[in-house]
């Protein structure tokens, strides 16, 4: 072990911020100019931070001695704010030159106040919702010391067996643009406070798009889609001027993320100007071994000449890249630009000045009132009605029975990753029995079948299984039900069994839920599904059955109270799904921007030689964009300023709304374009702006959209044409656009716009 001169770090912070000029990148200089080449190695190394004493393991030792040896640049995964700081005070005062660590942490959806999934989140069609749910996240988080979230994730993904669809913002270009933007707003404000920390959108790139849906395979996928359709929300995050980003784990079109040259200098540094930090996911540099592209050597190098800055966990560029370098395999200069931008972005936190800084704050803005009544808030606007009798809202008078696994098991309504230390969830059960409302409550079945429970056990956070056996528990259910006016069944995925490496082939609902669903539906009574998840589940057999369905998603930790708000009115569900719900897997990729084909079939079941199924329907179940709510809405004289837009022009195209229910609600007004006739195919509609407005009942209100030929802009990727290939740039091409307008993208009004 190398043990370096204690405080000497300090003294050298301490004397550079004194001696030198404030002006940005001077004190990175000064640093790299007193930088060994293993030093600036060192930079480039994430590690997890061990969970225990700085010497209280064999694990906690090791990474001692590399911090002490300024072979670290970042620990994450410790929400600890003692431990962090102490970690900090090593990295300052033990290692030679001093240099603070960064603070990594997983903080997906909220710290200790959680909010919605992000599926959940990006339902509420709510920008202002979505950089504030950031904002508090960042704010509790750098609270305890870490200055750094591996958030938002902003992978595009139209295929529910992914289990990671849940992390992201669903299946849209423009809401996941809307959304990325929102979120790295809302982590880094100006990065000049000390609850404004960086953020790093992942997975750089195209992860959402693995084939079937498995985790962790490959991605194939032409320019033209890549630049149309999936890249937009990547490049939103780069605009709003994130700081960060992690490569994914997928191979792209050949060669995985972590060693993408083309992805990482081309693309994103060059044609998108990114300036900051490219960091690998979890051991994605080793990966790059069992990928086939040599060892960890070879694969170091190569990943470090793509452009990827960081290393996480696989250690290759601390064990291998001096020897590279002085093979003559790379140039010194690649490991001096990696490590000029980890300086960089611990220079835009401030930690050179003060490697303490996030950690002076007191905690006591965690877990507030005012945050809790926002994730409150945020939860409830996140929650989609997919169908609705008339039994939703329920009268306060009716005798509920509460049931299904979900109903007391507040622990997975945190979701897959939840930040910090998980605060206790109030189930939906808790929060009846303390606002008064007596129900009849039974579980009615675990949350799946024995066989399977046991063999994911060890994910299971917290669960405990009802021992009683299925026809028990759904016998309590049935009587509680027949007690009752109405059932509110809790059903829905675990929330271990969503998020990474969690792909499904069938998105059925767990068949021991299925039995428990059919038998409550055959005591007559109403029943008023709740769905737990964070996928598109396939409901077709429940929507039939149902009187309601509402998808709750993981809602987070104020989700029970926020889902007592919406059941009885005082809130009127308003989300909109961001995430197509198919009627089975078998139409899996299903998305409503699709392209029309030479062969659209007129109709919505089977016609022979167009594009249609033998055995279902193409239309999905839900479409994107869908989402009802207790009152209902007429549009009306969709109308344009001029019929013609010219190539500097604006043309305004104005709905008029009106709440024709009878409470006040939420409508998002959404706006869509299809390019009529083009050089190259373009999809039958794109989301191009939405409007999420409040109407009082009875109320009318002019909704408008400005429409700029920006908007109906396209990257024109064209195989026989090479010079579209190398930098692509956006064009409009002259002629009729249909311009639509609507309360979900299958119920649109439409005018024609002609663009000069
Ligand atoms: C792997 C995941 O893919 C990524 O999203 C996460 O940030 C890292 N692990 C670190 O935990």
């Amino acid at each position: 072990m190398k043990r370096t001169v204690s405080l000497g770090g300090i003294a050298l912070l301490l004397s550079l911020a004194v001696s030198c000029s404030p002006e940005k990148g001077s004190r990175v200089d000064e640093l790299m100019s007193q930088m060994t080449l293993d030093e600036k190695i060192g930079q480039l190394n994430v590690l997890v931070a061990p969970h225990g004493d700085v010497t209280g393991s064999v694990m906690s030792r090791n990474v001692l001695e590399k911090v002490q040896g300024s072979a670290v640049g970042s620990l994450f995964g410790l929400h600890d704010k003692e431990l962090l700081k102490e970690w900090q005070r090593v990295a300052v005062e033990e290692s030679r030159l001093g240099i603070p660590l960064l603070f990594g942490a997983d903080v997906i959806h909220g710290y200790r106040t959680t909010f919605p999934v992000p599926i959940g989140l990006a339902a509420t069609w709510n920008p202002g919702l979505m950089e504030k749910t950031a904002r508090i996240m960042a704010s509790e988080a750098s609270s305890d010391g870490i200055d750094w979230l591996y958030a938002p994730m902003v992978d595009i993904s139209r295929d529910g067996r992914w289990g990671r669809c849940v992390e992201g913002a669903g299946e849209d270009p423009y809401l996941g643009s809307v959304y990325a933007s929102a979120m790295v707003r809302g982590i880094q404000g100006n990065l000049e406070d000390a609850d404004e920390i960086l953020a790093c959108f992942k997975h750089f790139a195209l992860y959402g798009a693995v084939e079937a849906g498995r985790d962790y395979r490959e991605t194939d996928m032409s320019l033209a889609r890549m630049y149309n359709e999936y890249f937009p929300p990547y490049r939103a995050a780069v605009e709003a001027g994130a700081a960060s980003v992690m490569t994914s784990f997928n191979d792209v079109n050949g060669m995985p993320s972590s060693g993408n040259r083309w992805l990482l200098e081309d693309l994103l540094r060059r044609q998108w100007g990114f300036d900051g930090v490219v960091v690998s996911d979890y051991n994605a540099v080793g990966e790059l071994v069992r990928h086939g592209l040599g060892d960890l050597a070879e694969v170091s190098a190569l990943a470090l000449s793509a452009g990827t800055d960081m290393d996480m966990m696989s250690e290759g560029y601390v064990k291998t890249l001096r020897g590279q370098i002085e093979a003559g395999k790379i140039p010194q200069s690649y490991v001096d630009n990696a490590c000029r931008r980890v300086l960089e972005a611990k220079e835009k936190l401030g930690l050179l000045d003060d490697p303490y800084r996030f950690f002076k704050r007191d905690t006591v803005c965690v877990y507030t009132p005012e945050n809790r009544a926002a994730a409150r808030r945020v939860a409830s606007e996140s929650f989609v009605l997919l169908k609705n009798s008339g039994v939703l809202p329920l009268s306060r008078g009716k005798r509920v029975a509460l049931v299904g696994p979900m109903a007391d098991a507040g622990a997975q309504y945190t979701g897959s990753w939840a930040g910090g230390a998980y605060p206790d969830c109030r189930s939906l059960k808790e929060a009846f029995d303390e606002s008064g409302v007596k129900v009849n409550y039974a579980r009615g079945s675990n949350l799946l079948e024995d066989s399977v429970l046991e063999q994911t056990a060890c994910h299971s956070r917290r669960y405990v299984r009802d021992p009683r056996s299925e026809d028990a528990l759904i016998a309590e259910a049935v009587r509680a039900a027949r007690n009752s006016d109405v059932v509110v069944a809790c059903v829905g995925e675990p929330a271990w069994m969503t998020g990474e490496g969690a792909s499904r082939t069938s998105l059925d609902l767990p068949a021991v839920q299925i039995r428990l669903l059919d038998a409550l539906v055959a005591t007559g009574r109403p029943v008023v599904m709740l769905l737990f998840a964070g996928r598109s589940v396939i409901l077709e057999r429940q929507d039939a059955q149902m009187a309601a369905i509402m998808d709750v998603w993981y809602g987070g930790s104020e989700a029970a109270d926020a889902i007592v708000d919406v059941l009885y009115g005082a809130v009127s569900p308003s989300g909109r799904l961001p995430m197509t719900f198919p009627r089975n897997v078998g139409q899996i990729p299903l998305y409503y921007n699709m392209k029309s084909g030479g062969r659209p079939c007129p109709i919505d079941s089977y016609k022979r030689f167009t594009s249609s199924y033998m055995d279902s329907p193409n239309s999905p179940l839900y479409p994107f964009g869908y989402g009802l709510g207790y009152t209902t809405f007429e549009y009306s004289d969709l109308r344009l300023s001029s019929d013609v837009l010219s190539r500097n022009g604006t043309v305004t195209a104005t709905v008029t709304l009106k709440n024709t229910g009878s409470m006040p609600a939420y409508e998002t007004v959404q706006l869509y374009i299809h390019d009529v006739k083009s050089s190259m195919t373009r999809p039958v509609k794109e989301l191009k702006g939405f409007s999420k407005v409040r109407l009082e009942a009875g109320e009318s209100r002019d909704v408008s959209f400005e429409i700029t030929p920006d908007m109906l802009s396209w990257y024109y990727i064209d195989p026989m044409d090479p010079s579209s290939l190398s930098d692509p740039v956006p064009v409009v091409e002259p002629g009729e656009f249909d311009i639509m307008v609507g309360g979900s993208s299958e119920s649109l009004d439409a005018v024609s716009l002609h663009v000069e």
